[in-house]
């Protein structure tokens, strides 16, 4: 279990104002002019050596991300920080905590990673629905620019710096890095083709990166306790602390930092108060957002939260955002809910999306009745398979994932309605 010491968001659950003298008083903001002044590679090491991996989901290394800007930006051409906190996957609920109760984490990150790949200015997205959210972070970011910590002369620094907030509209493709610099531009949110990638060309055609909140909030932390301190929790290659979010059956549903690799048991326990109904009443756990395979009880009970430990159950740490269900869980209606929303939410560009997770979702509603041939069981799986990796985004993998873990788990569950649905038919027959 994660020690008080080592927590970074500290004032995760909102016991203290947010504002600028509360956040200075938690040490926020501190010599931030110092962190800076060891020069832009030197956070950009740093950051690689803490093994620092985003914290959006895909779990990319963020020091190599960084290290793709351009070192020597062309005059007329300026690079650009944009700061995804779109937060629409169901089951996610960690970067709203950070923005409403630690907002000045994110925009002093802001700075010092704008700084590090060399950006003029940081685009802060925020998802439509996090109205009282964007309002405190548009607060903060006043505050920021009326002390001079952001602005010209950053925190006394010598480099100028921009911090804008945009609010999105609503949409879950938007969180999609590319889709977002499209919405940000004032266009229809659609995610690009790659390449060219968002480093040569992003916002407005010149050299972006896209993070996570919660990437770019613990920068600072990593840099004032040093890399080694990160490195040092966690196993390798998945280093660090980590805001879970725990949601579903459980007697407490909380977001709370932890270490990465804490054992599934242990994180409900110590902090959920255990299963609803115990133990043995667990079903399966969904333990990285809506996109990511369920797990089924018995082998998440002891895993490793972490990327690798997730990746090796077939599943995957996505944002850890972890769902979880017990036995009254109607597993096949919850994850075909799940196939609904990725129906609605696809924006339609490419065809095995556009047509197959509308395809999917009719197949798993007549499933979840057991109204359907037992064959159709594989030809639905057959048919993720065909949008997974066939699509622009992995909006289309997210859509075939949860299926698949259904399918793989639970199949005799599917069989079952099936053949009672016929046995029921037969009788109504005769
Ligand atoms: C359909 C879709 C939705 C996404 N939504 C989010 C989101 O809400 N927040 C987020 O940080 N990343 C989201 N991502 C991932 C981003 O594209 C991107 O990888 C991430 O912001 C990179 O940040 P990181 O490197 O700090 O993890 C989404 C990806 C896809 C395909
Ligand atoms: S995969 Fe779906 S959401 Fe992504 S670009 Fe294609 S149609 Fe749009």
């Amino acid at each position: 279990m994660l020690a008080d010491a080592d927590r970074i968001f500290t004032n995760l659950y909102g016991f203290q104002p947010w504002n600028l003298s509360s956040a200075q008083k938690r040490g926020d903001w501190d010599n931030t002019k110092g962190l800076m002044a060891v020069g832009q590679d030197a956070i950009i090491d740093a950051i690689k050596a803490s093994g620092l991996r985003g914290r959006g989901g895909a779990g990319f290394p963020t020091g190599m991300k960084w290290s793709f800007m351009p070192k020597d930006p062309q005059p007329g051409r300026p690079s650009f920080l944009v700061i995804n906190a779109d937060e629409s996957e169901p089951g996610s609920c960690k970067d709203r905590e950070i923005i409403r109760n630690d907002p000045h984490k994110l925009i002093e990150g802001a700075l010092i990673a704008g700084y590090a790949m060399r950006a003029r200015a940081a685009y802060i997205y925020i998802r439509g629905e996090y109205i009282r959210e964007a309002e405190v972070l548009f607060a903060a970011v006043e505050e920021a620019y009326a002390k001079g910590l952001i602005g010209k002369n950053a925190s006394k620094s010598g480099y100028d710096f921009d911090v804008f907030v945009h609010r999105g509209a609503g949409a879950y493709i938007c969180g999609e890095e590319t889709a977002m610099l499209e919405s940000l531009e004032g266009k229809k949110g659609q995610p690009r083709l790659k390449p060219p990638f968002p480093a040569g060309v992003g916002l407005y055609g010149c050299p972006t990166t896209v993070n996570n909140v919660e990437s770019i909030a613990v920068v600072p932390t990593i840099l004032r306790r040093g890399a080694a301190w990160f490195a040092g929790i966690g196993r390798p290659k998945n280093e660090g602390t980590k805001l879970f979010q725990i949601s579903g059956h459980v007697n407490k549903p909380c977001v709370v930092e932890e270490a990465m690799g804490i054992p599934f048991r242990e994180l409900i326990d110590k902090h959920c108060g255990g299963i609803r109904g115990g133990w043995d009443n667990l079903l399966a756990v969904i333990p990285g957002g809506s996109s990511v395979p369920l797990v089924p009880a018995h082998e998440i009970m002891d895993a490793p939260m972490d990327f690798d430990g997730l990746r090796d159950l077939k599943s995957g740490l996505g944002t850890a955002a972890i769902i979880v269900m017990d036995k009254s869980t109607d597993i096949v209606r919850a994850i075909s809910r799940i196939s609904y929303f990725y129906k609605h939410e696809s924006c339609g560009q490419c065809t095995p999306c556009r047509e197959g997770t509308g395809w999917m979702w009719r197949v798993m509603e007549r499933l979840r009745e057991g109204d359907a041939a037992p064959e159709e069981i594989d030809l639905l799986l057959d048919v993720t398979t065909e949008v997974e990796g066939h699509t622009i985004c992995a909006l289309g993998d997210a859509a075939a994932w949860p299926i698949q873990g259904l399918i793989r788990h639970f199949r005799p569950e599917l069989e079952r309605r099936i053949a009672e649905k016929r046995g029921g038919l037969r009788e109504a027959a005769e």
